[in-house]
């Protein structure tokens, strides 16, 4: 098995960002291709029509303008600031996270989906309006493409914040409207159990399923972030894709240098036992689930990685049962808008 060689400056500064951010490229890999099969998530498969009726996605309101097209456009191939707008469709420019529906109107992603940069007059970065939830399907370029709902409590961990990535979970409460309603009651949305402490704990490379209409190309680095590693535009696809990655060893994350910096008991690490598959960019907030007892139960949030899909780097995952107790708490919040809500007790 053909693994990853680092370079000697390894690891330094390439948390997977969210978009927008570069850093210098430090990793290479020995196999050009090895990763490269094709598949989605990153070396997953087509979710089945209904296989996660729980999935939501979180979407954003910006668009971008003809002018920021033209300006995009002259911007060359591999500049960390290029958006590739002129390659990208609808529902790409627009996408942004995944959820999970819990129950009750209430939907529980990663804070760091729904923390905006704040700006003047908006301290919570507008993401009352920014944000937007869609439920009820799979396919996103779909006709119809489910139901899309205002965000109408957002609470947000406190211990979350964008420059030590811990406690990255929020809950978001939508607006219910007629088609939510109807929706709930054909059970096409359906509320996924929490993973409890009290549940048998993951067991040592179990196999789990992470979920998500995330960037779809292996990459090393962040500095070209936006492009794959055959230089391809990276793409959300439109339809929901699945991929299977093993529980590891706390120690398989937090040996990673850049992940020693956070790493703590309430993070899962996962990842595929091969190189090629792993969730990535986009993919975040969303569900990484186990089989139990014959039905799946939310056991992480996608939350963090180091490039996506190589061999001895597996995602940073939110452990839910590790969150039970703040979880329960946020389900109590009433006040409209952004609530910043510490860990109870
Ligand atoms: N933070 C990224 C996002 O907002 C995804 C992190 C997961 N990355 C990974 N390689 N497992 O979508």
């Amino acid at each position: 098995m053909k693994g990853l060689v680092l370079t000697s400056t390894a690891w330094v500064t390439l948390l997977t960002g969210c978009a927008g951010q570069s850093n210098p490229p430090v990793a290479e890999l020995d196999a050009p291709g090895e990763e490269d099969d094709g598949g989605r998530i990153v070396g997953g498969e087509l979710a089945a029509p209904g296989s996660a009726p729980w999935q939501i996605q979180i979407f954003s309101t910006a668009k971008y303008n003809k002018v920021e097209e033209l300006d995009d456009a002259k911007l060359e191939r591999g500049n960390p600031d290029k958006l590739y707008l002129s390659e990208r469709s609808g529902h790409q420019l627009t996408h942004r996270c995944g959820g999970s529906y819990i129950g009750n109107g209430w939907i529980v992603t990663a804070a760091h989906c729904v923390v905006l940069k704040p700006t003047k007059g908006q301290p919570d970065g507008g993401v009352m309006q920014n944000r937007l939830v869609r439920i009820g399907t799979q396919d996103l370029s779909a006709a119809g493409g489910g139901a899309t709902h205002a965000i109408d409590i957002l609470v947000i961990h406190k211990g979350y914040s964008k420059k030590v990535p811990k406690d990255d979970i929020a809950l978001i409460r939508i607006v219910e409207n007629a088609t939510t309603r109807q929706l709930l009651a054909v059970e096409r949305l359906t509320a996924i159990p929490l993973h409890k402490p009290s549940d048998p704990a993951l067991f040592d490379e179990e196999t789990l399923r992470v979920t998500g209409w995330g960037w779809t190309g292996a990459r090393t680095d962040k500095s070209a972030a936006r492009l794959d590693r055959n230089g391809k535009t990276q793409i959300n696809p439109a339809e929901l894709m699945q991929v299977s990655v093993n529980y590891l060893q706390p120690a398989k994350c937090s040996d990673i240098e850049n992940y020693a910096t956070f790493w703590n008991a309430r993070i899962i690490c996962a990842g595929s036992l091969e190189a090629g598959k792993d969730a990535c960019t986009g993919d975040s907030g969303g569900p990484l689930t186990r089989k139990q007892g014959g039905q799946r139960v939310l056991v992480g949030i996608v939350s963090q990685g180091v490039g996506c899909a190589f061999k001895s780097i597996p995602g940073a995952y939110t452990s839910v049962a590790r969150y039970q107790l703040w979880i329960a708490a946020a389900k109590g919040v009433t006040k409209k808008g952004v609530t910043w809500l510490a860990e109870p007790g």
